[in-house]
């Protein structure tokens, strides 16, 4: 028996700057991600393009029908990849888009459509056009709507009648923790205000709904949905102060999702806004523009935390983005993200409960060191602990259907080993497949099935009956 709808979603997910390589072929303009080769964790500098293993990636650019291949034998319904915007627009401001990057994303498309995988496409995945961060500091100016519009127009015109689903921005949130990665802003953290952060998150939140409004004009049945980062926030202790930190700290995902599925900043925003003494320049038509609600809500999902309103007095842990108090109940993987199924079920009946809309979970997964040995004569990895993590994971997607959630889909992040975005290393490996390459740029870039691979295939042929 199963409980997950026959019209469920199965398939994995991957981003542009993680996989694709080719930085510089075909006219592609370069993005932020050259600079960053040391991931999130250190900054961009904007003088050299750094040995940088994002720049070659595991060559999906040249290798995506060998790879899409694969994700079909494993019987994917869904491909959830990322249009590199500064292929289409080398700089991101230009009239016209580069014809040889759009040539690239057809093929990836065909092939994908050639096997019955619909394409969910994420319009910016941490990739905004180098250019546009280093004259415009990225998202700080609201040129960068204009200039996105053009890129949702082409892309979306392109594609009508084969993309049915995307996605604007990859967890938009990150903006808070993240400027660089996660809205291109070169300004150093520390030197913006959160007048300034609210005020790029206004361009953002505008352009995210204007792009919902073209794919509409453009399709009505084309859906959009916006994405999160998730965490589930618990109080440390039962002690009503820790409670009141997690209002607080909820307040980093409810600003963006309370806007793009309602259409309105509502009115904690607003005294948010007056807390911080900040007044935001809302220019005449931007809150009609809101009102272009997303059609669906995703997040990535890789673990949860603990918040307290004194957290000097408990032990730090690690976490994707955040920072994180060790949680008692929980174990970690080997780069000390808390793994917590349960917290993935309760953020999506918290979503179903708040927003009402239909919830894609669009990343989750376990990133792992692996070993590639040969059984029978064929190299694999035995990667049962990836099995156990995905299984864990998966049944608690299946509990919250149970408990009534409408859930769209699942795509397991770096279905095939990808870059890491926080840390740029190969051997944080996600994938049913390996790919050999290793932290130094080594390896042949061949591709070879994992334990879990079967095990996912049989997932999916059985609809999760079979987990
Ligand atoms: C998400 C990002 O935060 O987490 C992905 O959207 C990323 O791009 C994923 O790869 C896993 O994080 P990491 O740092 O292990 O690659």
């Amino acid at each position: 028996m199963t409980r997950f709808p026959d019209s469920f979603l199965w398939g994995g997910a991957i981003a542009a700057n993680q996989s694709e390589g080719a930085f510089d072929q075909d006219g592609k303009g370069l993005s932020i991600q050259d600079f960053l080769s040391k991931g999130v964790t250190k900054p961009l500098d904007p003088t050299i393009i750094p040995q940088n293993l994002k720049l070659e990636g595991i060559d999906f650019y040249h290798r995506y029908a060998e790879d899409i291949k694969l994700f079909a034998e494993m019987g994917f319904k869904v491909l959830r990849f990322s249009i590199a915007w500064s292929r289409i627009f080398p700089n991101g401001n230009e009239e016209q888009p580069n014809e040889a990057g759009l040539n690239f994303y057809d093929k990836v498309i065909d092939c994908c459509l050639s096997y019955g995988i619909e394409p969910l496409i994420t319009l910016s995945h941490y990739e905004t056009p180098y250019f546009l961060t280093k004259v415009y500091d990225g998202w700080r100016s609201r040129s960068l709507i204009t200039f996105f519009e053009r890129y949702c127009r082409t892309v979306f015109t392109r594609y009508q009648g084969k993309v049915n689903y995307w996605l604007t921005f990859n967890e938009v949130n990150a903006l808070w923790n993240f400027p660089l990665m996660g809205a291109g802003v070169m300004t150093n953290k520390e030197e913006l205000t959160k007048q300034d952060l609210f005020q790029i998150a206004h361009h953002e939140l505008v352009a995210s709904a204007l792009a919902v409004k073209i794919a509409h004009e453009i399709d009505p049945s084309i859906q959009v949905g916006n994405m999160v980062l998730g965490i589930y926030n618990y109080p440390m202790t039962s002690n009503p102060e820790d409670t009141l930190a997690v209002l607080e700290a909820d307040k980093n995902l409810n600003y963006f999702m309370d806007v793009q599925t309602r259409g309105y900043y509502p009115n904690w925003i607003k005294k948010e806004w007056q807390k911080y003494g900040a007044s935001i320049e809302i220019e005449e038509g931007d809150l009609d523009l809101l009102k272009h609600t997303v059609d669906f809500v995703s997040f990535s999902y890789y673990m949860s935390r603990c918040v307290s309103a004194t957290p000097e007095k408990y032990q730090q842990g690690k976490g994707n983005m955040t920072n994180v108090l060790k949680n008692p109940f929980l174990e970690e993987t080997e780069w000390g993200w808390e793994i917590d199924p349960a917290g993935l079920r309760i953020l999506l009946n918290r979503f179903a409960h708040l927003y009402e809309l239909p919830i894609f979970v669009v990343e989750n997964g376990l990133g792992a060191i692996d070993e590639l040995i040969e059984v029978n004569g064929e190299k694999t990895v035995l990667d049962s602990y990836r099995i156990d993590y995905l299984q864990t994971h998966l049944e608690a997607i299946g509990d919250a259907i149970d408990d009534g959630v409408e859930v769209l889909g699942y795509t397991m992040w770096g279905c095939i080993d990808l870059v890491s975005a926080s840390t740029a290393e190969m051997k944080k490996r996600y994938g049913f497949i390996y790919v050999d390459r290793d932290d130094d740029g080594q390896g042949t870039l061949d591709r070879y099935r994992k334990q879990s691979f079967n095990w996912y295939k049989d997932v999916i042929s059985t609809n999760g009956a079979n987990l």
